[in-house]
């Protein structure tokens, strides 16, 4: 189950990927927005990012008008990493190496067939593990370190 979350500028590229997804046979959750009317990301962002800490979808797809804002604000929620991109070579390399859980894109920088297939691209590859777990245990620990 992949959670799906925008504010207004990326809520069009949202549901592009919603209907993309549809035909790949990928189940979805969307946690909104439901229209294009002025929303903050940070909402969004952090529903989202709960779904995924919580085990209630495996990973998360967020877009906003830059993939900026939206993963700053996931970013700041406890396992979550987020990675805002829009080459597919980012993508695939924050999965081999950075085991990144919720990916983030610009509604307003990259056009449907780009964003479509970096989706494709980040859900299919997996975590190389190895050298870059001990980098992920480290962040993990800068977690707990700042955690009240
Ligand atoms: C909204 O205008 C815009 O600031 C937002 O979608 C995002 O790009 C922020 O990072």
């Amino acid at each position: 189950m992949i959670a799906l979350g925008s504010d207004h500028a990326g809520f069009h590229l949202k549901e592009e990927i919603k209907r993309h997804l549809e035909k790949r046979g990928i189940e979805y959750k969307d946690f909104g927005s439901y229209s294009d009317a002025r929303a903050n990301y940070a909402e969004y962002a952090e529903k989202v990012a709960n779904a995924v800490v919580s085990g209630e979808c495996e990973r998360g797809i967020l877009v906003c008008g830059t993939g900026i804002g939206i993963s700053i604000a996931a970013n700041k929620v406890n396992g979550i990493r987020a990675v805002a991109c829009s080459d597919c070579y980012s993508a695939i390399m924050s999965r081999r190496h950075n085991d990144t859980n919720v990916l983030a894109l610009g509604g307003r920088v990259v056009g449907m067939g780009l964003a479509t297939t970096i989706v494709d691209a980040w859900l299919n590859e997996e975590f190389e593990g190895g050298r870059h777990k001990e980098r992920i245990d480290y962040i993990k620990d800068i977690e707990k370190r700042n955690t009240n």
